[in-house]
């Protein structure tokens, strides 16, 4: 008896181990602002995509698939209780100089933005050990502020070994309230939706790709992070790692370079909307705003992850459809044997209720246990916009 005894008290220790700072739970995010013309005036609305390890984050100790499309509330409550820390899921600040201020001054609304929270599970990966939430919250525009910048940063990083342990995560990104010329209201944001992990191959050119939309038709370009933009990520690029205007990211995964079998890193992108008209007239264009996407990679001498196939439309395919009209393809993936699909998951970046129809077993010429599925999704009219919906598969091995 004494044994189950002794047995019970290590698994509670373990348990606490898993939700401490210091394992680290942050696998990256992206954040984007919309401006909202409420009852109280102009506010941002924050929309954030965050990826966390799975059961460190928002999603609660028992996320699963299961609970894709959740709530988190309650999960965050009692996070937050065993933590004894409001903190925990990261810090919220603005930063402003208003017309009457000689210095700029930072403000913590972490309570405000926690207070007034709609967060609900995206995605989880139970396989790959990682979940992924959206978050949205409004905060008022504050009026006679030139600019906000509004900063979220916490600890920590999953331990990162291409840039260090207990890394402090930080994302920013600045509004401004001026009406513009052609909407007459305040700018939005760029978007970007990116997977929160991915797995790269060693001593190859890798490219990854990031989708981009822009609520006003502005023209968007990504750049690599900064300074501090990015925190880790940006003061530790990883090593000749490249991205284009157009946000194709190069990462050249050499180990002459460090890159190592396991290696884990964090990269940041930024991605600014410029005024298109003013783009053809030459200079340095100031943008309009700039938003902060982060992500987790490992590199790995051998991946048997499953691959999309022909028929499959290309990444980034832009579709253009009609409220009350069904948008539907098919999508092909091949494992790589001895896996088999295992299914397909749908991400709409505003939680589109996408559904994956019609599952099963199908033969392509050259490719082997081919599955193949239908993506469908009817639009309603306040889905009018710009959407970016993605699909991922999973294989028997993960
Ligand atoms: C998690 O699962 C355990 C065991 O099934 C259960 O006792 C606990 O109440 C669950 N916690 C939450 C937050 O659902
Ligand atoms: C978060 O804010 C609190 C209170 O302002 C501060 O004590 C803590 O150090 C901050 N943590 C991080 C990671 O910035
Ligand atoms: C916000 O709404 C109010 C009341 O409907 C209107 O008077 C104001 O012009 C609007 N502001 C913007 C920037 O659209
Ligand atoms: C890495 O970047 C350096 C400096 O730009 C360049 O000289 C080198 O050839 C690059 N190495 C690889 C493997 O791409
Ligand atoms: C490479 O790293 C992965 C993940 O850490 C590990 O599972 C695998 O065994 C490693 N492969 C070799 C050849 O060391
Ligand atoms: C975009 O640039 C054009 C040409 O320089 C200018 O006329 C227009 O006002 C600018 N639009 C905005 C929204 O700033
Ligand atoms: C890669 O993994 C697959 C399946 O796990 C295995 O069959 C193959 O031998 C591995 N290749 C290398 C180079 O390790
Ligand atoms: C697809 O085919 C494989 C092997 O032929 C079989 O094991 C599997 O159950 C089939 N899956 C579905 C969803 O029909």
């Amino acid at each position: 008896m004494g044994g189950i005894k002794a047995l019970l008290t290590i698994l509670c220790c373990l348990a606490q181990v898993m939700i401490t700072h210091q394992n680290g739970q942050f696998i990256g995010a992206s954040m984007s602002f919309t401006i909202i013309n409420g009852t109280n005036g102009l506010e941002v609305q924050l929309d954030v995509i965050s990826g966390w390890v799975l059961g460190k984050g928002p999603c609660g100790i028992n996320c699963s698939r299961a609970s894709i499309n959740s709530n988190t509330e309650a999960a965050r409550k009692e996070v937050f209780q065993k933590q004894g820390d409001s903190h925990f899921f990261g810090n919220w600040t603005v930063e402003i100089k208003t017309n009457g201020m000689k210095t700029s001054q930072v403000m913590d609304i972490t309570q405000d933005v926690c207070s007034n929270i709609h967060e609900s599970v995206v995605d989880v990966s139970e396989k790959a050990r990682w979940e992924q939430v959206w978050t949205v919250v409004r905060y008022p525009m504050i009026k006679d502020a030139p600019y906000m910048d509004i900063a979220f940063e916490g600890l920590s990083w999953r331990p990162l070994s291409l840039q260090g342990e207990n890394a402090l995560w930080h994302l920013q990104m600045k509004a401004k309230p001026q009406l513009r010329s052609d909407t007459g209201k305040p700018n939005n944001s760029p978007q970007a939706f990116s997977k929160p992990f991915y797995r790269l191959l060693l001593d190859k050119e890798n490219y990854i790709r990031i989708a981009t939309i822009d609520p006003d038709g502005d023209h968007a370009a990504c750049s690599l992070a900064e300074y501090i933009e990015a925190g880790i990520a940006s003061r530790h690029p990883l090593p000749n790692i490249t991205v284009t205007e157009d946000c194709i990211i190069t990462i050249p995964s050499k180990r002459s370079l460090g890159y190592h079998n396991g290696s884990m890193g964090a990269v940041g992108i930024s991605v600014r909307d410029y005024n298109v008209s003013g783009l053809t007239s030459g200079g340095r264009l100031e943008p309009f705003s700039t938003i902060g996407v982060q992500f987790l990679i490992q590199f790995l001498d051998n991946i048997s992850e499953p691959s999309f196939i022909f028929p499959t439309p290309e990444g980034n395919h832009k579709f253009n459809i009609y409220s009350g009209t069904t948008w539907k393809i098919d999508v092909y993936a091949e494992p790589i044997s001895p896996a088999l699909i295992d299914h397909f998951s749908c991400l709409g970046r505003q939680h589109e209720d996408v559904k994956i129809i019609n599952f099963k077993n199908t033969t392509v010429p050259n490719h082997a246990n081919v599955m193949m599925a239908t993506m469908t999704w009817t639009p309603l009219h306040s889905d009018v916009g710009n959407h970016i919906v993605c699909v991922g598969v999973e294989d028997s091995l993960g």
